[in-house]
């Protein structure tokens, strides 16, 4: 993030509903629990996905206007509210994901197939922006391993490598003089990270196919990593025995890294990673703080990952 900037909600309008509302017909049954916890109307609530229970936090949802109007996602531009503002041009489909590298089986993978092959799931993640605000949000997806399984990485695979579409005619901050930061956007995992069953390709939020500014048609999901590591809109995904950069750190090594798990003991330069701000919610003095955990909460699940590792060094 090239610099910090202080909670300012957009009040720019949501891309308009023509542009996105495609009911997933492989949406399954609402529970009228599913409609409870996550407040949205009956209509939409009708085409929730199957919520696993050992995939919510016991927090309040975060309100879809925020989730989809307050977003990073600097091929759109720089504001919080340019992406739901100025994604209005792109097409997120047809969509194909090109699968390749250290892989017996590579491939070029249509997503509308894989939505349909893939059992999709509600899970309900904490967000973690490394900014220091957060979000609690109700994602729909299949965890990356299935599509990792399908194209059978091979034993010297080490890293997965994740690629951004370049598409500067329907992305406005691409083009121009001034470029924010090299495109593609890319990003990586070490090979067990994007195994972890917490991991997942995200195909909709709020039980609603991903919205633009959110990273349609597909996006990664790592609830226990800063917020950026979520990479949108995926075109490519390589098995690699070299740890992958990310646009982060390449546009800013003294400040982000590989690793990006969420610590609050360990401080960005620039501000204290110790409390976050949570989106959509308002407290005593404007928007409500709570503390950052570990992990963002999913210590017991991925602190085994690593074991002996230096965390204060390894950010
Ligand atoms: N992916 C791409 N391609 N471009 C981006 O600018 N921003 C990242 C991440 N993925 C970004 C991206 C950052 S900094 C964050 S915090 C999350 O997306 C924000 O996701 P959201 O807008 O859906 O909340």
């Amino acid at each position: 993030m090239p610099a910090y900037r202080p909670l300012k909600i957009a009040s720019s309008e949501i891309t308009p509903q023509q542009h996105y509302l495609r009911r997933r017909e492989f949406l399954g049954a609402a529970s009228l629990g599913a409609m409870a916890l996550y407040g949205v109307s009956k209509a939409s609530a009708a085409a929730l996905s199957v919520i696993d229970s050992r995939y919510t936090v016991g927090e309040k949802v975060t309100p879809l206007k925020d989730v989809t109007t307050y977003n990073n996602f600097y091929e759109f531009g720089l504001d919080k509210g340019d992406p739901a503002r100025l994604s209005g041009d792109f097409k997120p489909l047809p969509w194909t994901v090109k699968v390749d590298g250290m892989v017996n089986k590579p491939g070029t993978f249509d997503v509308e197939a894989l939505m349909k092959e893939f059992p999709i799931e509600s899970r309900t993640y904490r967000m973690r922006c490394v900014e220091a605000w957060s979000m609690v949000i109700p994602w729909d997806g299949f965890p990356l391993a299935s599509l990792l399984n399908k194209v059978e990485p091979l034993g010297s695979a080490k890293y997965v490598a994740f690629e951004t579409v370049v598409r500067p005619d329907q992305m406005p901050g691409q083009k121009g003089i001034f470029q924010s930061l090299d495109w593609p956007y890319v990003e990586g995992l070490r090979l067990d990270e994007a195994r972890h069953p917490l991991t997942l390709l995200a195909v909709g939020l709020y039980g609603e196919t991903l919205q633009n500014q959110n990273g349609a048609p597909i996006r990664l999901v790592v609830p226990w990593k800063y917020g950026f590591k979520g990479i949108k809109s995926i075109v490519r995904i390589t098995l690699t025995d070299k740890e992958p950069k990310n646009t982060w750190q390449v546009t800013n090594p003294q400040e982000y890294g590989f690793y990006a798990n969420v610590n609050p003991e360990v401080d960005h330069p620039r501000w204290s990673q110790a409390t976050e701000r949570r989106i959509g919610e308002s407290g005593f003095f404007g928007a409500s703080r709570h503390p950052t955990l570990p992990f963002n909460g999913y210590a017991d699940e991925v602190a085994s990952l690593y074991s002996g590792m230096d965390l204060r060094k390894s950010f």
